[in-house]
């Protein structure tokens, strides 16, 4: 018989919604999750050169990153985010990146808390992808992002939502050190292949859509 100073442990979950024609409401969710990451980490799998790069905004949508990374992880992807790596001699750091635009329109962390979160999103990827690249020791090194660190590779998007495609803080990031040689990123699908940062480091949009019509192939290279 229990005792009133035994303890108990509780699994709690809420908002489910399940009604009583559900059926296995969650199974295809989760299903629907590895299924997409499954059918990029079969076709990565063929790949025998190493593979690695950072998730987009569009992993984070079934609020299952983690499991994306797992099953690409599994494929035998690196994904950067907190960790840096080193290929032949060069290095790479990436994070996913946030929104909060450029110059005179960036937003500043001011006011309501949410306003303060939003921008606090941004200050954090720019600081992972500061302290990745602070921990490479190679002269070479290369930084990949899902959104752009400048506004010159959104050329071509509308105007009104550059503020929604990056932020100037990934430059500031990446602007500290002189041995980035070239940034990729992608996110804007209708901008401009080719830019630079404030201090002159090269940034391509490599989005497939803008590289596609540029060179007749979804890939673009590029000598670091
Ligand atoms: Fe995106």
């Amino acid at each position: 018989m229990p005792t009133e100073t035994d303890t108990i442990t509780i699994a709690a979950i809420g908002d489910l919604h399940v009604t009583e024609s559900s059926v296995a409401p969650y199974r295809e969710m989760f299903a629907e999750i590895a299924k997409e990451a499954e059918i990029l980490a079969e076709d990565i799998r063929t790949c025998d050169i190493p593979v690695l790069g950072v998730l987009g905004n569009h992993d984070y949508e079934c609020g299952q990153p983690e499991k994306v990374c797992e099953i690409l992880h599994g494929a035998g992807m690196t994904i950067l985010d907190e960790q840096a790596v080193e290929i032949k001699g060069v290095g790479f750091a990436g994070v996913k990146g946030f929104m909060g635009g450029y110059g005179r329109g960036e937003l500043a962390p001011f006011g309501e808390p949410i306003a303060k979160a939003f921008v606090d999103e941004a200050m954090n990827e720019a600081r992972k992808l500061e302290n990745g690249l602070r921990s490479l020791r190679t002269e070479r090194s290369v930084a990949v992002l899902h959104y752009s660190p400048i506004p010159d590779t959104l050329e071509g998007e509308p105007g009104e939502i550059f503020q929604y495609l990056g932020s100037a803080r990934l430059a500031d990031a990446i602007d500290r050190f002189d041995h980035v040689k070239a940034v990729v990123h992608g996110h804007a699908h209708h901008g401009t292949y080719e830019g630079r940062t404030v201090r002159g480091t090269p940034v391509y949009n490599v989005a497939q859509f803008v590289v596609k019509p540029k060179f007749g192939r979804a890939y673009a290279l590029l000598e670091v």
